[in-house]
């Protein structure tokens, strides 16, 4: 289970306190569905309806990929994406999982060539994902990698090396799909992009790289029954009533930080799922990482010192994954024979306690999020908390937390421009 620590952060709260009857109410509103973005309330249910629905087929088809080669090619941008990538990033694929490699996520053929560059002469399968079918990006991603698939295995290899994630019934992929004979595996209509990781999205490339999708929705069930807990104790709650008591104090961006490299997309992904689930109406806390002990000799300095309006909240793991004793240096020019026979985590936990301790003396709330262990069930876990939390925080914000109309801006004169060439 989550532990959410709010000592670095009590006496930021102000008189008032982290508003929990709000929360009590934004908790009673999420379970009626009576709230604002109620049609997208089926992230809640994920768990159950997949294991009824699809998760035999996902675990087939993640063997089938296996069994065909040594990469999948995961072309889908943001919510689409995020979450297969940070899962990955974080957990590593496991015994004869395939490599994955991302696409059209971008425009840059830079990156394009690199990812070419990097799958090389293996034998892969492509898993295009898309809820509307109709995204610039990995649409001409995929158009790139089908050309390239049909290449190099004609039109019948291709067509069983594709896997299409997309609406149960509409868009241009689904049409596609059906046209061609194409696996295809569901976005279900109620879910958001971000809230979509413990659904096909998320799920079949990482049953292609070989994780325990199976435990995760296991261990999903079990999260979101704990976390529909109606009290203080619930981590849920203890976050999201935290966070907006902080915002109310003026303190406008969160830093999600972790000591963990691995973790970087994980805050990726939670940055869109923050970013676009607040960020609207002229209100939202700002979504921001850093990766420490890195960062610490970059942002640092701006963390302890810049404008106060910071908060931060730092992920860690209760049980190490690694190990690595530090050795005895009979020279000793460093000086540090002293912490020789420790090992580095204990050094860390140390780094860790002071770094909490100098921002909070710097005027920084310190919010302390622990996930159990990082493996599938502490992965999982984090998805559940963060998406019940984000859920609460908008309600209390006072917003649909599951719309995201300002991004169609930028797609309508993107298409306008494009539009010259017709
Ligand atoms: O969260 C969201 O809704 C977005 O990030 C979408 O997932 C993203 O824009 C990709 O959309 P689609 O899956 O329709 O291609």
């Amino acid at each position: 289970m989550i532990k959410v620590d709010l000592s670095g952060a009590e006496k930021f709260f102000g008189a008032q306190g982290p508003d929990w009857a709000a929360c009590a109410r934004a908790h009673e509103t999420l379970a009626a569905k009576n709230g604002a973005g109620n049609d997208f309330l089926g992230w809640l249910e994920l768990p159950q309806r997949i294991e009824e629905q699809e998760l035999t087929r996902i675990v087939a088809a993640g063997k089938k990929i296996r069994a065909l080669g040594r990469a999948l090619v995961v072309i889908g941008i943001g919510g689409s994406y995020l979450g297969a990538r940070a899962a990955y990033d974080l957990l590593g694929r496991k015994g004869d999982g395939v490599e994955l490699f991302f696409a059209g996520n971008g425009l840059s053929a830079t990156s394009l060539r690199d990812t070419l560059a990097a799958l090389g002469d293996r034998d892969f399968c492509v898993n295009v994902v898309s809820k509307s079918g109709t995204t610039l990006e990995p649409a001409l991603g995929f158009r790139i990698f089908r050309e390239l698939l049909e290449k190099k295995y004609g039109a019948e290899g291709a067509r069983e090396r594709i896997f299409a994630t997309t609406d149960a019934r509409r868009g241009a992929l689904k049409s596609a799909a059906d046209a061609a004979g194409w696996e295809c595996f569901v976005v279900p209509d109620d879910v958001g992009g971000r809230f979509s990781v413990l659904s096909a999205v998320g799920l079949l490339p990482l049953a292609a790289a070989g994780l325990d999708v199976e435990e995760m929705i296991r261990t999903a069930k079990e999260s979101f029954a704990a976390l529909d807990e109606r009290s203080e104790a619930n981590p849920a709650w203890r976050y999201a009533a935290a966070r907006q008591a902080l915002y109310r104090q003026g303190k406008l961006i969160e830093i999600l930080a972790c000591y963990e490299p691995r973790f970087r997309m994980v805050a990726e992904w939670w940055k869109q799922l923050y970013g676009e689930s607040e960020g609207k109406e002229g209100l939202g806390i700002y979504p921001a990482s850093v990766e420490y002990n890195a960062d610490l000799h970059s942002m640092g300095q701006y963390i302890q010192e810049g404008p106060r309006d910071l908060m931060e909240t730092v992920v860690t793991f209760a049980q190490e994954k690694s190990s690595y004793p530090i050795p005895f240096d009979e020279k000793n020019g460093d000086g540090l024979n002293y912490v020789a026979g420790h090992d580095l985590n204990e050094v860390a936990a140390i780094a860790r306690a002071a770094v909490k301790e100098a921002h909070i003396q710097g005027g920084v709330p310190n919010l302390v999020v622990e996930a159990p262990s990082m493996d599938e069930r502490g992965f999982t876990e984090l998805v559940c908390f963060f998406e019940m939390a984000c859920a609460l925080s908008g309600y209390m914000e006072g917003v649909n937390p599951f719309n995201q109309p300002g991004v169609e801006a930028y797609k309508k004169l993107m298409f306008a421009g494009l539009a010259a060439w017709k």
